[in-house]
């Protein structure tokens, strides 16, 4: 689908309208959850209010929370509402630990009598996950003497339930979590989240997933996949942003990360947004109706995508799995030899299609990226990368304008390298 350019660019500079290839970053939002959010943000209410109006919109949220369990196949006092993926993610990581070192189990009482052994203090995480988890970890790294263990993933991207295995097994006790998110953001790798869960429950490890780029594509069951606790955000399957969950198995119980009023069971504070939340289930119960016709429709395109820019640039290397079932339908992802990735971005958006580089920007100097390099690739080739993601707006036409000018594009980026 093609947008209007609102960005004030100068006539002439500039296309006014825009390929959006990158629905992994964020997708439009579903005109359900648009009209849900517009009329649920002209009510007067706060959930935790006992008065009329506080009731009516407590029976929203708890009304959305009943929809957006059905759709991920939980129970609605399973989901605790966040800000988000961050947020969630963060209080995964950070309050599991927490709660595990001060040796309660999953379930809140105490794992072992105190003082037996030290508690456990290691953080089992594949080095492909998002900054909102590789950082918590680092945070409690640093901050709160965790010990980091990064998993290693495949040259596709995947994490092999056997390594899981034998980090665990090399001392059960001294393992806090195990966090590995459900598909990776970059490269679309699909992990085997059931039979990972499955390992780690066998020890009595809680087990977290994000699966932030799964939810919207893929059928994700919470209860299904046995893990412990799951994150999800809105904005990647047509809500608003800012408003995701946490799903918690019952009696998982995080150390909270933000105090104050205890809305979410104590386990998260905050004023609940229920305009946000009623557009987050209006667009979870729209996309679970759409998902398989979906998957099926991107996949197809994507294929079309990957197709065309093999055909335009013969030597550009598809990042992460085969095209099939162990990569997301709405992900491609290439490193193009000799070029920067910030280059090809800037080309591809004067040209009025907009995607996104593999490599992250810290303090203005673009990194190589962590997935690319943990997946065995050079810094070259991580550095000259680009991700294309499709979703509920894209179409064919899409795909032929990239087609149409990726080979030039590349062209001219390797041309100002050299
Ligand atoms: C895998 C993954 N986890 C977490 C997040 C963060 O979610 P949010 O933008 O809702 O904070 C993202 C967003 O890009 C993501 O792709």
């Amino acid at each position: 689908m093609r947008y209007t350019d609102s960005a004030g660019t100068r006539p002439g500079q500039a296309p006014d309208r825009v390929v959006y290839l990158d629905h992994a970053a964020t997708t439009p939002m579903l005109p359900e959850a648009l009209s849900a959010m517009t009329e649920e943000l002209g009510q007067l209410g706060n959930p935790s209010s006992l008065h009329n109006a506080g009731r009516r919109a407590r029976r929203v949220v708890e009304e959305s929370r009943e929809q957006i369990a059905d759709v991920f196949g939980a129970r609605p006092s399973e989901v605790i509402f966040t800000s988000g993926g961050t947020e969630a993610d963060n209080l995964a990581v950070k309050g599991l630990f927490w709660a595990r070192r001060g040796n309660l189990a999953p379930g809140g009482s105490p794992a072992r009598p105190p003082a037996a052994r030290p508690a456990p203090h290691r953080v089992l995480a594949t080095s492909i996950e998002h900054h909102a988890v590789l950082d918590s970890v680092h945070w409690l790294a640093e901050h709160e003497r965790a010990e980091e263990h990064w998993l290693p993933v495949d040259t596709a991207g995947v994490l092999r339930p056997e390594t899981l295995a034998q980090a665990i097994a090399a001392d059960p006790d001294a393992v806090a979590l195990v966090t590995v998110m459900w598909a990776n953001n970059e490269v679309g790798a699909i992990q085997p989240v059931p039979e990972l869960a499955a390992i780690a429950r066998d020890h009595g490890i809680p087990f977290h997933t994000d699966a932030v780029q799964a939810a919207g594509q893929l059928p994700v069951s919470f209860a299904a996949s046995g893990v412990d606790a799951m994150t999800v955000t809105a904005h990647k399957f047509g809500g608003p942003v800012g408003a995701g969950a946490l799903l918690l198995a019952r009696g998982v119980q995080p150390v909270p990360v933000l105090h104050g009023g205890g809305q979410e069971g104590e386990v998260r504070s905050g004023t609940l947004d229920a305009p946000a939340i009623r557009a987050f289930a209006a667009a979870a119960t729209v996309m679970a109706q759409r998902r398989d016709d979906e998957a099926a429709r991107l996949a197809k395109l994507r294929d079309e995508l990957i197709a065309q820019v093999l055909a335009a640039v013969p030597d550009a290397v598809l990042n992460g799995p085969p095209a099939g079932p162990d990569r997301l339908p709405g992900n491609a992802h290439f490193s193009f030899p000799g070029c920067e990735g910030d280059a090809l971005l800037m080309l591809l958006d004067a040209k009025g299609i907009a995607c996104s580089t593999g490599s992250a920007c810290t303090a203005g100097v673009a990194q190589p990226s962590h997935v690319l390099l943990a997946m065995g690739a050079d810094e070259a080739r991580s550095r000259g990368s680009l991700r294309f993601s499709l979703g509920h707006t894209s179409t064919q036409e899409d795909v032929t304008a990239l087609g149409a000018v990726i080979g030039e594009v590349v062209h001219r980026a390797r041309r100002a390298t050299r």
